[in-house]
Formats: structure tokens, sequence, C-alpha cells
């Protein structure tokens, strides 16, 4: 979800403005997402490496969240969106914590979309845990070396359960992953999309999806 700094930028607006239009984009993407059947959707709202943002952009973006928790949980009960969250999100402060964790409990039954909201993610340290996981089994005699393959260690990444990622799309004209899902987007379609993400509306997620069926997709095969 990137360009919400670009957004408010371009309008003379402080950061956090382009933030919360962000969060608009959010709904709507949740919403566009369930509306059209889509089975999961996936948000990178906070890598492991924001961080390094000023400690003000970094409560503004963790109030927006609190704040959006508390306002769409009743959205997630009515439209039966079941929350998932991936990364280390125990790192943003009990209070979050509690909030999340609340929300993943009163969610956990509904079964039209799945919302991934990757917080505090990286998926290289994704990777490097699930390595260290079977590097643990494999020094107990758990299992043999020989026997961690792909699927082995897909087993151990968050995303453990969900189906194979089809579509990944990146907003504002970076042509980047940026540690987003790597492993995971191995024969995903990628789409870099030339619009900040406070714009991107229905019509840019009807866009998408018409993009995604149009491609041909092989898996290595002809
Ligand atoms: C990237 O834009 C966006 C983020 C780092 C945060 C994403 C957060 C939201 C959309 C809002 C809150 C999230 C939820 C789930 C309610 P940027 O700041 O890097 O933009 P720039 O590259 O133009 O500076």
């Amino acid at each position: 979800m990137d360009g919400n700094g670009r957004w408010a930028e371009q309008r003379g607006l402080p950061r956090v403005a382009g933030h919360k239009a962000g969060a608009e984009a959010v709904r709507r993407a949740m919403q566009s997402a369930a509306d059209h059947g889509v089975e999961v959707l996936t948000l990178y709202a906070f890598s492991s490496e924001n961080w390094r943002r000023s400690a003000d952009e970094i409560a503004d973006l963790t109030g927006l969240m609190r704040f959006y928790l508390e306002r769409e949980l009743k959205t997630l009960e009515k439209e039966r969106i079941r929350l998932k969250l991936i990364g280390d999100y125990s790192a943003f402060g009990p209070d979050l914590v509690d909030r999340l964790e609340r929300a993943l409990e009163r969610t956990a039954g509904n079964d039209r979309l799945t919302l991934v909201v990757a917080l505090n993610y990286g998926s290289r340290s994704e990777i490097a845990t699930a390595a260290r996981t079977l590097a643990g089994q494999a020094m107990t005699g758990q299992i043999d070396p020989d026997e961690i393959d792909e699927h082995a260690l897909a087993a151990y990444l968050e995303t453990e359960g969900l189906p194979e990622l089809d579509l990944l799309i990146r907003t504002s004209g970076e042509v980047r992953l940026s540690n987003f899902l790597l492993w995971q987007a191995a024969y995903a379609e990628l789409l870099f999309l030339d619009l900040l993400w406070p714009d991107f509306d229905e019509a840019a997620f009807a866009g998408a999806l018409e993009h995604y069926a149009a491609r041909q997709r092989r898996f290595g095969g002809r």
C-alpha cells in the first residue's frame, strides 16, 4: 500500500493525512474483495523496516490502526470477514495487541473473506524463522534433514494454510517487492500500478482482477 506520503505531499498536507486516506482505501479494498468473492486479501500495513520512520509517524500509524480496528470490527462481523495477522505484532504494545487479539477471536469463525494484515512483517525473517525451526527439529532427530523440501519449509511460514498467492499488487509506481511475501510470490502475477495507494478505489480493484484474469499462468510449464 505505497504512496500515502506522496499523496499527502501533493496536496500540501501532513503525511498523516495520507495515511488516513490510505486507511479509507483499505476499507474500500476490503469491501471490493468481499464483493468480488476473493478468498484472501493480504495487506502490507507495517513492515519490519517501518520502525525507521519518525516516532510521530509510527504513533500516527498505530493510532489509525487502533481507531479502524474499533470502527471496522462490526463491518468484519457483518461481512463475515475473518482477520488473520502475520508478522510479530507483539511489538506494538499491550493496548493495540489486546485489540488485535480481540478482533482475531471475534472474527475467527467467519468464512467469507480472510483479511490478512501484515504487521511488523518481513519476509526474509519469516523464512529464516522457518529454517531455524526445521534446523532445531533436525538437531533433536524429529526430522531427517534430507526430508527438508519446499513443502516442509512452507509449513512453517506464517501463511501456512492459506491458498497459493495469485496476484500481488504494489501501488505508487515503485517496482520492488520490499521484503513482502518473497517465498509466496514465486508464481504470483505481479502488478505494479502508477497509482498512489489512497487513490486505489473500487475501479482500480476491478481493473486489477481483470488484468489477472487476462494473464495466462504457466507455473514454469508451457
Ligand atoms: C506506505 O506509504 C504506507 C504505509 C507505510 C502504511 C500503510 C498504512 C495504512 C494504509 C493505514 C493504516 C492501516 C490499516 C490496516 C488501517 P508511504 O508512507 O511509504 O508513502 P510514500 O512512499 O509516498 O512516502
